[in-house]
């Protein structure tokens, strides 16, 4: 059996098309554009990239966005007056402050400084509670686990009393999307079971798994004798393994990309399944765009 292929980069440009025209309606109706503010500190080539990958995604669905980039050395009293600043700021929805920071600096501490009304992202603690409590209590889903959900739903895999098995238990990705699928609603009612580095037989449960889960950063963790026949497998893991000479230009080097399940003998097992690059990965973005977009909803009260 060959798996049905859960393709990131064909959801994104859906969801994105979606955006986009509610953009322009609201701007049309409300006069009113959301604004994405990304705060990048230092220079840390793969942050760079994120960033400015969100910056141009969010031009593209016609968004205001600003990319602010500071120095590495900026003090962490510098970094809370700015988020201070673009908190009191009516025209700006969304405030990303891109991880990881200089360890001079207390992430905690600027996360939790964030306008929770603005924190599309996610990541403050109170948006993390209503995650928890669910229903119409979530503002913010956070943009990974948010992004898997959507690509369950869209593939047409049944969730409802499904057993879904998470490998992982980060704050990111893990925790969240457990408690994501197990809320009442469309798209959850599953079983949830979380398997982690203490887990005694992570491989029994992942094999009673319907829905699959992998964001461990392990690559190759998950062996295909693990997969159910017929399971959906949804892997989040972005190992880089190596580096390769670019298509595109084949004088510059790109990183070899390995998810956390072997794809090529998995998808012979299972009855979805995301492929690395290209599955997980571009679903990040697009959800924060979503966020934005809900966030202004919220200012106006049309949400
Ligand atoms: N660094 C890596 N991923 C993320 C993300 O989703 N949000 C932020 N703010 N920083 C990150």
């Amino acid at each position: 059996m060959t798996a049905k292929l859960i393709k990131g980069t064909e959801i994104r440009e859906e969801i994105l098309e979606e955006v986009t025209r509610e953009v322009a309606e609201i701007k049309e109706k409300h006069g009113r554009v959301p604004g994405l503010v990304t705060i990048l500190v230092g220079e840390n080539p793969a942050s760079q990239s994120y960033v400015t990958l969100k910056i141009k995604t969010a031009h593209r669905v016609g968004f205001k966005e600003i990319q602010d980039t500071r120095s590495e050395d900026i003090s962490e009293a510098e970094l809370l007056a700015l988020i201070d600043q673009y908190n009191k700021d009516d025209s700006i929805n969304g405030i990303l402050v891109q991880l990881p920071l200089p360890k001079h600096i207390d992430e905690k501490k600027v996360l939790n400084a964030i306008d929770p009304d603005k924190d599309v992202d996610g990541f403050h603690p109170v948006n993390v509670g209503r995650l928890m409590i669910g229903g119409d209590e979530v503002k913010f889903p956070p943009c990974t686990p948010a992004g898997i959900q959507e690509m369950i739903v869209r593939a047409g895999v049944e969730t409802s009393g499904a057993e879904t098995v998470v490998v992982g238990r980060s704050n990111i990705v893990g925790k969240p999307i457990a408690n994501m699928m197990l809320q009442k609603g469309p798209g959850a009612n599953s079983t949830v079971t979380v398997v982690h580095t203490r887990t005694k037989d992570m491989e029994a449960h992942c094999k009673r798994a319907d829905i699959l889960i992998v964001a461990a950063g392990v690559p190759g963790l998950v062996k295909p004798e693990w997969i159910k026949p017929g399971a959906c497998v949804i892997d989040v893991g972005v190992n880089r393994v190596g580096e390769k000479p670019s298509k595109k230009d084949p004088s510059k080097m790109v990183a070899i990309l390995q998810g956390d399940v072997d794809f090529d003998k998995a998808k012979e097992i299972a009855g979805s399944i995301t492929p690395v690059p290209g599955g997980v990965g571009p679903m990040t973005i697009t959800m924060l765009m979503r966020n934005t977009l809900r966030s202004l909803k919220y200012q106006l009260g049309i949400a």
